[in-house]
């Protein structure tokens, strides 16, 4: 089974961005955080960060026949991106979002994702615990569908 992580804009300055927001912990603490996850869980896994949504609408279109599912965090772009919307639906492979920060509970423009809309499951306000969360129930649901 293998997996795509994408994680958006600004992430990659975890751990010095609104540390308040999205904790202390850095990037490669996250990136190495869903290696040893997925390592646990047998599951094969390739990350991407990019600050850039065409970028980001690329690596979706690449995991079409590639990968069986798609973790994504589109920062930002969850609020304003229908190309990633668009992406997700057309590869139509299952996909959970997750975010570090309860998007629900901050300011109103993020409350409406449209990368939410093509997923199955979302993951909010958990910090790094979301991506686990995410990875054990994407492996749940491939191994059951
Ligand atoms: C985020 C929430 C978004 O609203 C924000 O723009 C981000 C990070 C999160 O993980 O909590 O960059 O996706």
């Amino acid at each position: 089974m293998k997996f795509v992580v994408i994680n958006g804009p600004n992430l990659n300055l975890l751990g010095l961005r609104e540390p308040k927001i999205y904790g202390t912990g850095t990037f490669a603490a996250l990136e190495d955080f869903i290696h040893r996850v997925c390592a646990k869980e047998g599951v094969e896994v390739e990350l991407f960060q990019s600050n850039h949504e065409g970028a980001i609408v690329d690596r979706i279109q690449q995991a079409y026949g590639t990968a069986d599912g798609i973790i994504i965090n589109p920062a930002a772009y969850t609020h304003t991106s229908i190309a990633i919307l668009d992406a997700l639906k057309a590869v139509a492979l299952p996909a959970v979002e997750v975010h570090l920060s309860d998007i629900n509970a901050r300011e109103e423009f993020r409350h409406i994702s449209y990368a939410g809309m093509a997923c199955i499951k979302t993951f909010a306000g958990l910090g790094f615990e979301g991506y686990r969360q995410a990875i054990l129930y994407l492996k749940e649901y491939l191994q059951h569908r």
